[in-house]
């Protein structure tokens, strides 16, 4: 049943990836370095500004990685560490690093 969801929102994000960059997972391995700190832990939590939980992104779907990099960059998504992160991600990086992501098995 989830994979079934998966499909139909990849389906429904196929003609928004028709413009997006094409994410290298290979490309991603030298920009994984600045989110390992935070999200290479399990059950880590980050203490600063306050004491957060960070969420699993390895094997999260590459389309709701972009989404959640894209809305944090933007403002839509609020979250201090994770926009000051964005901001520094390109379109390109952004679509690398979830392919990176997506790869990885939990
Ligand atoms: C300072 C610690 C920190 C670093 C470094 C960091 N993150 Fe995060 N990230 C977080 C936290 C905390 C959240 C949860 C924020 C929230 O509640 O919205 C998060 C959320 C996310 C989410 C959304 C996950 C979800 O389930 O909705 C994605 C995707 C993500 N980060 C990707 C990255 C990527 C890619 C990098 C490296 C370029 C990175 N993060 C670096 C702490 C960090």
């Amino acid at each position: 049943m989830k994979s079934i969801l998966g499909f139909m929102a990849l389906l429904l994000a196929l003609p928004a990836l028709a413009q997006a960059p094409v994410g290298n997972a290979q490309a991603a391995k030298a920009k994984t370095s600045m989110c390992e700190g935070c999200h290479g832990i399990p059950d880590y939590k980050t203490a600063y500004p306050h004491v957060y939980h960070v969420p699993m992104i390895e094997g999260q779907q590459a389309v709701y990685i972009v989404n959640a990099l894209q809305a944090y960059k933007s403002g839509a998504r609020s979250h201090p560490s994770m926009r000051a992160i964005a901001e520094g991600l390109s379109d390109q990086d952004m679509a690398d690093l979830a392919a990176y992501y997506s790869s990885l098995h939990q």
